[in-house]
């Protein structure tokens, strides 16, 4: 990749952002969710970066994908992240485990010690394979199927990470699952 920097988005890019998610297989036919994602993005760019926010990936200075998170405030050190997009063109060149590699060392900062993140749990939707699988390869392990997440048919899978601790999800979610 050329040069690959990874920065905090400005409100002011956040039609941008939208425009890059449009690009992608998974989000370009669902206009209820980039107008969720417009009016979430807006609200994390000028967050607390404690509480919420933006990453963006910028390659050769363009702006190719981002992240956003929000912290959940009824328990310490737990993120969710909320929206995840690289540019159609730009995709499965890294650009995704930059962003999600940077973000979790930017809320370890903060104390985060558990990364929540759901995406869509069809089987034979392509877009919801391929993100399954890329939260897999990051480390994510999946922890719920929860029926009718989006709307009625639609599932959602829940993955989960702990931060700092190696497979450490996995062994208590196995270990959970014993009791
Ligand atoms: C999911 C998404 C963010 C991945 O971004 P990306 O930049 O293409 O991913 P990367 O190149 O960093 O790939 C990281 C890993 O994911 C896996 N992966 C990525 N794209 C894949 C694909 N099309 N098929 C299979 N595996 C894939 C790869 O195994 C890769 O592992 P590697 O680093 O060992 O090669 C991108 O496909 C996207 O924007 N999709 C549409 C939006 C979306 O699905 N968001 C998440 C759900 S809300």
């Amino acid at each position: 990749m050329n040069a690959t920097k990874i920065r905090r988005a400005h409100p002011s890019e956040v039609e941008k952002l939208v425009e890059i998610a449009e690009t992608t297989d998974y989000f370009k036919h669902d206009k209820t969710a980039l107008e969720l994602m417009r009016e979430n993005l807006r609200e994390y760019c000028s967050s607390d970066p404690r509480d919420a926010g933006v990453l963006v990936c910028e390659v050769g200075g363009d702006v190719v994908g981002f992240v956003s998170y929000w912290r959940l405030r009824s328990n310490v050190g737990v993120y969710f992240i909320s929206w995840l997009a690289v540019r159609k063109d730009m995709q499965k060149r890294g650009v995704g485990r930059a962003l999600i590699e940077t973000l979790e060392a930017e809320l370890s900062k903060f104390g985060a010690r558990l990364l929540l993140v759901d995406t869509s749990g069809s089987s034979n939707w392509r877009p919801a394979v391929i993100a399954r699988s890329f939260y897999t390869k990051l480390g994510f392990v999946p922890v719920a199927l929860i029926p009718h997440f989006y709307w009625d048919g639609d599932s959602a899978v829940l993955f989960i990470k702990f931060l700092g601790r190696d497979c450490g999800a996995r062994r208590e979610v196995r270990g959970d699952a014993r009791r």
